[in-house]
């Protein structure tokens, strides 16, 4: 699902903007094009795939932050865990292949190898990042950090956008 004109995200993310540790150690990543080329695909709900990236990042952070570990890593990694740079909603139609869930973390890395200098943990974040799912889990805490934020945020973004959808199910147009 290509976002369409007119959709936000659905909160205003004005908390990370508010930390300057936090924006300084991912300022180069937030303003370079691919990673803004984002904003142009749905990720859950209504929320972009670039958005989702911001928040998964920032909620990482703050765990690190908390309770010990990368905060850098998981910041920076955290904004490229789902840099695979496609609309994963027609993916499987378009190309036959059917396994995104499991394949997106590698194409994700793949493409932050290429505009980016990546620290070896943050590599293992981005490719471990959807653990269950996929069999081996992230080496780090922030790694961890990350795979709590993902799974918790995507839920939230996912049951939002269901919510958003509800009257339009039920027939309602108030
Ligand atoms: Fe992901
Ligand atoms: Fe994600």
């Amino acid at each position: 699902m290509v976002r369409r004109k007119g959709v936000t995200s659905m909160r205003k993310m004005t908390d990370y903007e508010m930390d300057p540790e936090y924006m300084a150690c991912t300022e180069d990543i937030r303003r370079h094009p691919v990673f803004r080329s984002m904003d142009q695909y749905i990720q859950h709900g209504t929320t972009t795939c670039m958005d989702h990236c911001i928040r998964v990042s920032y909620l990482g952070y703050k765990i690190c932050r908390a309770i010990g570990g990368n905060w850098r890593s998981a910041a920076r990694a955290g904004l490229l865990h789902d840099l695979f740079l496609y609309d994963w909603h027609t993916y499987a139609r378009e190309t036959g292949k059917h396994f995104h869930g499991l394949t997106h973390p590698r194409a994700a890395l793949e493409n932050a190898e290429k505009y980016f200098v990546l620290t070896r943990e943050e590599k293992n974040i981005i490719l471990r990042h959807m653990w269950p799912l996929t069999p081996i889990p992230p080496a780090t805490r922030a790694g961890a950090a990350i795979v709590w934020a993902d799974k918790v945020l995507s839920l939230e973004e996912t049951m939002e956008g269901i919510r958003l959808r509800l009257p339009s199910f039920c027939g309602y147009h108030g």
